[in-house]
């Protein structure tokens, strides 16, 4: 649970993307493509804003912030499941695929959104939730009425009368246990997450025929992409053999890549991502190099790129490994040089926030942090992910009840640990820093009531700080990080060397500065990175007397180079 919660712990007005894409279309990784230009917005549609007043954000809500969003400069949104649910998993526990969940609206609701961003020059990225269901699902309920439903093969289920299935880790299970007997038919299901989140059967013709159905649906609707949600646990060895003991320790390489997944994804850009100009990405990307490359490379048609989490699950409540920061994105960059494609992300709806996982959340430093975090972000090789309210550096929650959380799995480990005699200060420490909640908190638009989120009251809560972090502030403010922001999406689309340059690192042994140059044609730009709350100096044998700053957090750098307690700068190198 620990690890997976660090582990779950998606585009342009850019002139290129308007253009004709099939001019460009060849098979090598280093080709142009829109989905590689894109700068992608994620929105958490329940935290967004709320536009009737019932606490929960919705359709509309977004609908209204639309030229809030292409203020930004970003190109793509990728939007949280909006499907219909009971809400177990906040949306990723779909019951009808087809339609939207009432708490967000209706199908009208979604057009115009659609629509909305389209005329902005925006791309749509939909979440596909498809390992699992919800177990309020239609299928769910045909499949466990009776053993001869013709939906039974639809999940994976396993007699009672035959010995006991090998032990499955659930990831959400308040006992860990991945099967749930159910008395209807004397059977066990199985559910890698929560009880009701019934994992599907790929292995079923059919199941994959309905899914492609659903998933061409959306695409007829003209979205733009699809985020595959742990698609790397569909496939199953259905004679499900014993694991090692202890493996829930190290479950993914148990639970990812397992045997036809690759069979699934190109029956899967076959049946559906072939037809259309979409973007597509998977959460998760194998357990080594090889399995993401397989994935993504262009001449396997699959997928276009897949997110890792080798770098993001570095934070821990104790800090992170800094080399090891820079390490991993280096190594990523060089075995993704040629061939492939990467994403580029530090937080999400399953981490806590960026500025306290990667950066310095003190009012001191939270800004100059959370800039610094940004260039980083927007100047690698890779489609970035903005995850909403990092434009705004938006803190941690600061939650310390245990009644303060909402997030299903952070409630059920909370009594897993209960009922195994834990540590339970430990453990309330721990959540306080990394529960998925932290960045779930509404999005901080002013300093009216609940941040300006919803005039009823808030699913969860809001923010502490929301008076002095918060957008309206931001607005007028030259030199706030939502303006900083807008300047890095700028500078992106400006020069495609931030996109598509060769990206080199310099000063490969300093302990607090991440530096590199990202060149393409006559385009050389320098990259100095202070991750560090003192002052620290650069060597990377690059003379900068004549280069040209394009754009730092600090209105003035020191005279002897040294660069200041999380400083960012760009230069343009001559
Ligand atoms: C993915 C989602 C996460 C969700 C889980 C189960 O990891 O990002 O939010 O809880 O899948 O669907």
């Amino acid at each position: 649970m620990k690890k997976y919660l660090c582990s779950i712990t998606l585009l342009l007005t850019f002139v290129l993307i308007g253009k004709s894409q099939t001019s460009l279309v060849t098979k090598k990784g280093t080709d142009k493509k829109w989905w590689k230009e894109a700068i992608v917005y994620q929105i958490y549609p329940r935290s967004f804003k709320d536009s009737d007043g019932d606490g929960v954000g919705d359709l509309k809500g977004i609908i209204s912030q639309l030229d809030y969003i292409k203020s930004l400069g970003v190109n793509a949104v990728w939007l949280n499941p909006i499907y219909s649910s009971p809400n177990d998993d906040n949306g990723y526990d779909v019951s009808d695929y087809r339609n939207i969940m009432k708490d967000f609206g209706t199908m009208a609701d979604f057009d115009l959104l659609l629509k909305g961003l389209h005329q902005r020059g925006i791309k749509l990225v939909m979440d596909f939730v498809l390992n699992h269901s919800s177990d309020e699902h239609e299928w769910f309920k045909q499949s466990k009425s009776s053993r001869t439903s013709p939906y039974r093969d639809y999940y994976h289920w396993w007699d009672a009368e035959r010995v006991k299935p090998n032990y499955r880790y659930s990831l959400f299970d308040v006992n860990h246990d991945a099967w749930k007997y159910d008395s209807t038919t004397n059977s066990f299901y199985l559910h890698y997450f929560s009880r009701k989140q019934p994992d599907l059967n790929w292995e079923n013709p059919k199941l994959r025929k309905e899914i492609y159905d659903i998933m061409k649906f959306w695409a007829d609707k003209g979205i733009d992409g699809y985020r595959l949600d742990a698609f790397q646990f569909a496939a199953k060895d259905t004679s499900f053999p014993a694991f090692p003991k202890g493996f829930e320790k190290n479950f993914v390489p148990y639970y990812a890549m397992g045997p036809h997944l690759h069979d699934y994804l190109k029956e899967m850009n076959q049946e559906v991502f072939s037809k259309y100009d979409v973007m597509t990405v998977a959460e998760g990307a194998g357990n080594n190099f090889q399995d993401a490359h397989d994935l993504v490379d262009a001449d396997r048609m699959e997928l276009n790129m897949a997110y890792a989490f080798d770098a993001i699950d570095l934070a821990k409540m104790e800090g992170y490994d800094f080399m090891k920061f820079k390490g991993t994105f280096t190594k990523w960059d060089s075995v993704f040089e040629k061939e492939g494609w990467l994403s580029i992300f530090l937080a999400s709806h399953d981490q806590a926030r960026i500025v306290n996982r990667f950066g310095n959340a003190s009012p001191e430093y939270r800004d100059l942090s959370s800039k610094m975090l940004s260039t980083f972000l927007l100047t690698m090789r890779g489609t970035p992910y903005i995850y909403n309210g990092d434009e705004l550096a938006m803190t941690n929650a600061g939650f310390q009840k245990i009644s303060d959380f909402r997030d299903m799995p952070t409630l059920n480990e909370y009594q897993y640990q209960l009922n195994h005699g834990a540590d339970m200060d430990k453990f309330m420490k721990r959540i306080e820093f990394e529960s998925r909640d932290n960045a779930r908190t509404p999005f901080q638009w002013d300093a009216s009531k609940n941040a300006g989120f919803s005039t009823g009251n808030p699913w969860i809560q809001v923010g502490a700080n929301y008076k002095a972090i918060n957008r309206a502030a931001q607005e007028n403010d030259p030199q706030s990080v939502l303006n900083y922001f807008r300047k890095l999406t700028a500078l992106r689309k400006k020069y495609p060397a931030f996109v598509y340059g060769k990206y080199t690192l310099l000063d490969k042994s300093n302990t607090a500065i991440y530096a590199y140059t990202r060149e393409l044609n006559d385009k050389k730009f320098l990259v100095l990175l202070n991750f560090s709350d003192h002052i620290a100096k650069a060597n990377t044998g690059i003379k900068i007397s004549n280069a040209e700053i394009v754009l730092a957090n600090y209105s003035k750098q020191l005279n002897n180079g040294d660069l200041q307690p999380y400083e960012a700068v760009i230069y343009q190198l001559r």
